[in-house]
């Protein structure tokens, strides 16, 4: 058991799950652009997908452009539903093939903020990655294109996911277990 601020969290999902995952997701990605003449662009969304991104990448076996971008919209445990748009993207998306690398879709209001965004920028195409998936939670249509894990409705850190920004570094999956 750890604890972290005011909740404790349990251990769930160990690391080596987590690289089984990662590396089973890396291989569709990597069947589904085998041979593209032009590298996509790979999007990581900061925080939570920078330990999940930095593995991912590593299995990928095509060339990538790899670009970070920041859009957070949670405090605490629960969803606020308000989403702030993308920051620091610094490369044209137009006309590019687009691979979007989330840490965890919840209830998809993230998601669907981006991509309304992702949308004014002309990308040839655009697909989501999600490293967590949680299916009872998800209220939108928009396709995610690779899912890693899907859980249930439960709160997890670790493995780049934070609760109020600890368990970050954490390298297995803990879920909380006093709420
Ligand atoms: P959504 O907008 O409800 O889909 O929430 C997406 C964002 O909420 C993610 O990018 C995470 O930052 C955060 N989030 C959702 N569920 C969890 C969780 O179980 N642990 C940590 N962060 C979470
Ligand atoms: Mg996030």
């Amino acid at each position: 058991m750890i604890k972290l601020h005011d909740l404790q969290f349990k251990p769930m999902i160990p690391a080596s799950k987590i690289e089984e995952a990662v590396k089973a997701v890396a291989s569709k990605i990597n069947r589904d652009y085998a041979g593209c003449t032009t590298p996509p662009i790979i999007l990581v969304v900061l925080n939570g997908s920078f330990i999940f991104a930095s593995d991912l990448t590593r299995e990928l076996d095509f060339a990538c452009e790899v670009s970070f971008i920041k859009l957070s919209s949670y405090s605490g445990t629960q969803s606020t539903g308000g989403v702030k748009s993308i920051i620091g993207l610094n490369s044209s998306l137009e006309g590019r093939d687009v691979i979007v690398i989330e840490d965890i879709v919840d209830t998809g209001v993230t998601l669907s903020h981006l991509d309304a965004q992702l949308k004014e920028l002309s990308a040839a195409s655009v697909r989501y990655c999600t490293l967590f998936f949680k299916p009872e939670s998800y209220k939108q249509n928009i396709e995610i294109d690779y899912i890693a894990m899907s859980i249930g409705n439960e709160f997890i850190v670790g493995y780049g996911l934070d609760y109020n920004q600890l368990g970050r570094s954490l390298k297995d999956i803990y879920v909380v277990c006093n709420e």
